[in-house]
This record gives structure tokens, C-alpha cells and sequence, in this order.
């Protein structure tokens, strides 16, 4: 099986721990390893080397290869998709999904964000050995059980049993919150953002439901052309709210979609206080008094006294000060950043 990785997103909600040329794919926020790489090795568990492709921006085309490198990875660097900017996920999945039909012919293609904390364990890897069956006649989705109404996942309702999986009634992307609490109850699915699908059926219903998509990229004779023309869309709006062909096989492993600090709060091993503790570098250290509950991600050393309920992330050049659960709009501070530049 082929996958199509995709690295291309900002990570706006992790500054400053992502920067405008380290977005968050690229950091080593749990290990020594950086999501990307975590994410290639996903990709196999599946996928020979020369069958990975990564789409990404022309900017981290050597984070790329360095976290390649690193792990000693051969990806052919004609795999290497570099978009000259960034259009959201179906512009960046179809020139991915166009390129290895153009090469390999009909092809069953993995597409993982690289942006997750996935457990690959056995429930995983079964997920997607269903999955690959049914992508013959259906786009496949992952579904996780919602533990709570986020507004910031696509939605799936899972309709008529199929062999490993449901078809797909409903999918509905970023609910308000209101109407996410209701799809909670209702036994909904989250959509996990992985998906696998046949390139020559993908291809086809892009052309259906997405024309304009798919004239770009037919019309242009330039890669930079083709972003020029092509709308900025993502695959749940563009695709998967549309068709009704989706399928959507249950995955029962962790996953986290490492969105904002919230999520990273959530992840953390906390100690006795239920503070979560990161610190890097010989200097750093953190003293607390009194305090409670906070994200502590630091450089150096760091004391609080009769503080809760925080998030503090301090780079060494940059210091963040956030109330949790209020993560998400630290992409706020960071268009701040990117409109004053
Ligand atoms: N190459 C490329 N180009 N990659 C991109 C671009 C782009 O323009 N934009 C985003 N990506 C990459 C991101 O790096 C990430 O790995 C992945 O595509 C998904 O994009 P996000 O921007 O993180 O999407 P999301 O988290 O808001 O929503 C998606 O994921 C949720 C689960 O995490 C959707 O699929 C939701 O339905 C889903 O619930
Ligand atoms: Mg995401």
C-alpha cells in the first residue's frame, strides 16, 4: 500500500513552541523523535520506503530531509511533493494521490496527518487492514469514539453495518458546539483525519464534487501554476461531506490530535499536583508552591507560587501565559505575529 503523508500545516496553536519555519510536525515535544518521524514509521507498517510520499511546503523540504536522514530512511526524493503555498488538505491529498495513479496506476493510498500521537498497536493495524479491503468500493475513514463535543473534528454517523466498518450517513466538519454535543450522544464518530482510498476512485469523484480542483491542476502547466488556480479547500469539506461513497472502519487505539496545549495538558504524565512537566536543558528546572494543574513546558529555571489551571511555555526567546482551555486561541498570537512582520 502507498501513503501520502501530510506535513504541510502551520501549527499556529502550539507557538511558540512552533515557529513560522518549525511548525510542530517538525518538534520533538515527547522524545527524541519528531512527530514526522513518528509518522513515517505509521507508514511502515504498511509502505515500503518508495512507496511513502510526503506532500509538504517548499520551506521544509530540508526538515524533511533531515528527519529522513536521521532515521535512515530512504524516500526517494521525487516523493518529496513541495507546494508553493499551502492551500489546505485536498488540493495538497489529489496532486499526492495524482502523482502515485500517474505512477503506480489504481493504488490503494494511506493519507496520514502528521500532526498525531497514534498508538500502533494490533487494533490499529487491523483498522487498516478492513480498511484496505473496503476502499475497493468505499473512502475510508477512521473513526474514534468521542470523549467529548470538540468543535474542532469532523463529526461521522456510522449508518448500514459493512464487513469491518459502516457506511456513512453523515459527516460533518468543525460542529458548532451545541450541535457537537448532540452528535456526542448520538453515538457519532470523530473523524481521526487519516483516511485510505482507491487513487483511481478518488480521482474520479474529485472531478464530481470538486471540479474546480481538478481543472487546476488538468489546465496548468506548472506545479506553481496549478496553486495559483486551485480554491483553498479541505478534503472533509471539499470531499467528505459530499460524497456518499465514505465508509468509516472504528479505530480503538490512542489518538490525540496534538491541536493546542489543552491536548498536550491531556497527554503529559502528571505528577502528585497534576502538573505536567517538560523542561529542557541543563538549567531548567521548575519549583512550584502551591500550584496546580499547569502545562509546564520551560528552558530554564522556573518558579510558581499559588498558580492553577495554567499553560506556561517559555522557549528561551519567547514566554506564552495561557489559561487552559483556552488554548485554541493562542492561534490568535500568532496571526498577530505573522500580520506585524
Ligand atoms: N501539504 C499540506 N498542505 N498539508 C497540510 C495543509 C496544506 O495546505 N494544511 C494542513 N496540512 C496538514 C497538517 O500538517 C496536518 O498534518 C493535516 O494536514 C490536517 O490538517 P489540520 O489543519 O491539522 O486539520 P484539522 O486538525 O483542523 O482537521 C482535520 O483533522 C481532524 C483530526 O485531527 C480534519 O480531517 C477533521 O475532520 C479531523 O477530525
Ligand atoms: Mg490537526
Amino acid at each position: 500500500m502507498k501513503t501520502l503523508i501530510l506535513a504541510g500545516g502551520k501549527g499556529t496553536r502550539l507557538w511558540p513552541l512552533s515557529r513560522e519555519l518549525m511548525p510542530k510536525q517538525f518538534i520533538k515535544i515527547f522524545d527524541d523523535s519528531s512527530l514526522f518521524q513518528k509518522t513515517v514509521e505509521r507508514a511502515l507498517k504498511f509502505s515500503t520506503p518508495r512507496e511513502i510520499y510526503v506532500v509538504t511546503n517548499k520551506d521544509y523540504k530540508f526538515r524533511i530531509l533531515d528527519d529522513l536522514r536521521e532515521m535512515g530512511i530512504e524516500v526517494p526524493e521525487e516523493n518529496i511533493l513541495l507546494e508553493p503555498v499551502g492551500k489546505n488538505t485536498l488540493p495538497a491529498i489529489y496532486w499526492g494521490i495524482k502523482t502515485i495513479h500517474e505512477s503506480f496506476g489504481k493504488s490503494k493510498v494511506a493519507v496520514l496527518p502528521s500532526d498525531h500521537l497514534i498508538d500502533t498497536n494490533e487494533n490499529y493495524i487491523k483498522a487498516f487492514e478492513r480498511a484496505e479491503k473496503l476502499a475497493n468500493n468505499y473512502f475510508i475513514t477512521f473513526g474514534i469514539k468521542p470523549t467529548k463535543p470538540h468543535t474542532g473534528y469532523g463529526y461521522i454517523k456510522p449508518g448500514e453495518k459493512l464487513e469491518g466498518g459502516y457506511r456513512v450517513d453523515e459527516f460533518k466538519e468543525k460542529p458548532d458546539l451545541g450541535t457537537a454535543k448532540k452528535y456526542v450522544e448520538d453515538g457519532y464518530y470523530w473523524n481521526s483525519g487519516m483516511f485510505l482510498f482507491d487513487s483511481e476512485l478518488f480521482i474520479e469523484e474529485v472531478k464530481m464534487l470538486a471540479p474546480e480542483v481538478y481543472e487546476a491542476f488538468k489546465s496548468a502547466k506548472t506545479i506553481e501554476e496549478a496553486y495559483e488556480l486551485v480554491p483553498e479547500i479541505s478534503v472533509d469539506y471539499g470531499i467528505m461531506e459530499k460524497t456518499n461513497k465514505a465508509a468509516v472502519v472504528p479505530l480503538n487505539t490512542l489518538w490525540n490530535d496534538l491541536g493546542s496545549f489543552d491536548a498536550i495538558y491531556e497527554i503529559f504524565e502528571k505528577d502528585e499536583n497534576g502538573n505536567a512537566l517538560r523542561t529542557k536543558g541543563k538549567k531548567a528546572e521548575y519549583l512550584g508552591v502551591d500550584s496546580e494543574n499547569n502545562l509546564i513546558m520551560t528552558e530554564r529555571l522556573t518558579a510558581t507560587v499559588g498558580v492553577k489551571d495554567m499553560i506556561i511555555i517559555d522557549t528561551g526567546d519567547a514566554l506564552l501565559v495561557a489559561h487552559r482551555g483556552e488554548a485554541q486561541k493562542v492561534k490568535q498570537i500568532y496571526k498577530m505575529l505573522t500580520e506585524r512582520n
